[in-house]
């Protein structure tokens, strides 16, 4: 293993046993209430978009209950957008005046989720856009993002972009120097040209580690949703990040560098369709859908950083809270088939799928079977089995029209009888299989 890859696994230890993780968009975007992208999407000037800062009062921003509620749903480390796109900080930043504390609500939000989250025991990260709408010196006229990247007299003459660049390594030098230790650093993103040697990744990664050599950070200084980067490579740069951060999918078969050794990754998926707070977007994924990617993920050795769009006032919405609390939970009775668990190795089963932490094997059932439950060429390789819920015993079936099927392993979930009912838990019904020592 090159030292690269070994001090990423070294760092990545607590992080891959986590599994589960509360990514939480936040900021002025609130207000207009549609998307974090809407100074962009709707090429809003800085006129138009900056008095939302004359209104942002979070008058309702109550991170212990953020964070009471993340530990409920089970969730070990949360993630909070310190500065987005649009050049909003959330922390009081001294080279800015862009920011939380210029606001009515007057407070730094970043020092108060870091205390709140770190008391209940969750591990904190913080997200820092590298782009950024709002300093001068960032490209404007013909960046593919920008909101004035269709107005020539925005063009870019007299910016200069390593005044950015300072700006840049001077706000990640504040928050990794003022606010304690980080778990997390979540770089957002590269994109076009710019990326890599734009942000001048490897200086930058350089200072981060002097200042926290633990933090684990992303590879979006490299790479993008769209293109992962030199991580997936025998040869990763030091900029290359600790993990891989899909967005809005599962990756199908998880995340192999070349040589197919497994790296850390993690799905991050909003639970409506929005990131930011969206007032009109209702659909949210349901708790059942919500503990299936997880399972998913953690069965293709993963995370998922399931996001929240906390509205202007501070309020996480209604529906998250109780799809939050639903998969809690599901989570208190069968987290121990999350936590540490990742691939099997064994194909997908017909009804559900599979995670595993050593020898213990957690059979996710998720969809009812037409008679037995089928686990696989297994026979003569199970000690035991429980439900894992409740711990009741689990016996393996033999009824007479399986004996065809011997090499396989089977099981009802009423151990006496071979009758099907439901499943005992219709989200998602874990076993807890013991396998022999091999
Ligand atoms: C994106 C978007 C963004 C969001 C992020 C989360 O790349 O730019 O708004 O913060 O993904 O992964």
């Amino acid at each position: 293993m090159n030292q690269i890859v070994e001090e990423r696994t070294r760092r990545t230890e607590w992080y891959r046993d986590a599994r589960f993780g509360m990514f939480i968009h936040w900021g002025l975007y609130a207000i207009p209430a549609k998307n974090e992208w809407i100074r962009s999407m709707e090429e809003l000037t800085k006129e138009e978009y900056e008095p939302y800062r004359d209104e942002f009062s979070a008058e309702n921003y109550d991170p212990r209950k953020w964070a009471r509620l993340a530990k409920e749903a089970g969730m070990k480390y949360a993630v909070l957008t310190a500065k987005h796109h649009d050049g909003f900080c959330l922390f009081d930043s001294s080279l800015t005046d862009f920011k939380s504390t210029n606001t009515p609500c007057g407070r730094d939000l970043v020092r108060e989720f870091l205390d709140a989250f770190r008391a209940e025991g969750i591990r904190v990260g913080l997200y820092y856009s590298v782009i950024d709408w709002r300093h001068e010196d960032y490209p404007h006229y013909g960046d593919m993002h920008h909101p004035m990247r269709n107005h020539p007299e925005c063009s870019n003459e007299n910016r200069d972009f390593n005044r950015y660049l300072t700006y840049l390594f001077g706000q990640v030098r504040e928050l990794l120097t003022n606010y304690g230790k980080l778990d997390i650093m979540w770089f957002d993103f590269s994109y076009d040209k710019m990326r890599a040697d734009t942000w001048r990744a490897e200086e930058l990664i350089a200072m981060v580690r002097s200042l926290q050599p633990d933090v684990i950070i992303d590879n979006r200084l490299e790479g993008s949703g769209e293109d992962a980067g030199s991580i997936l490579t025998g040869n990763p740069t030091s900029y290359s990040g600790d993990f891989v951060s899909p967005e809005q999918m599962i990756p199908p078969e998880g995340m192999r560098d070349e040589d197919g050794n497994p790296v850390p990754w993690e799905s991050c998926i909003t639970l409506n369709n929005h990131w930011g707070y969206a007032a009109h977007d209702h659909h949210y994924k349901s708790a059942r859908m919500v503990i299936h990617m997880l399972v998913e993920c953690v069965s293709k050795g993963g995370n998922l950083l399931l996001n929240v769009g906390p509205d202007a006032t501070g309020e996480i919405p209604e529906e998250a809270v109780e799809i939050l609390k639903e998969v809690g939970k599901w989570m208190k009775k069968n987290g121990r088939s999350i936590y540490g668990c990742g691939y099997a190795g064994l194909p997908k089963p017909e009804w559900g799928r599979f995670t595993r932490r050593q020898n213990l094997l957690y059979a996710h059932v998720m969809e009812e079977q037409a008679g037995a439950i089928c686990l696989g060429k297994m026979a003569g390789k199970i000690d035991k089995m429980r439900l894992l819920r409740d711990g009741s015993v689990i016996k393996e079936a033999s009824y007479w029209n399986l004996k065809e099927f011997g090499q396989n392993a089977f099981f009802f979930f009423d151990s006496d009888a071979s009758d099907c009912y439901p499943l005992p838990d219709e989200k998602d019904t874990v076993v807890e299989i013991f396998l022999k020592e091999e």
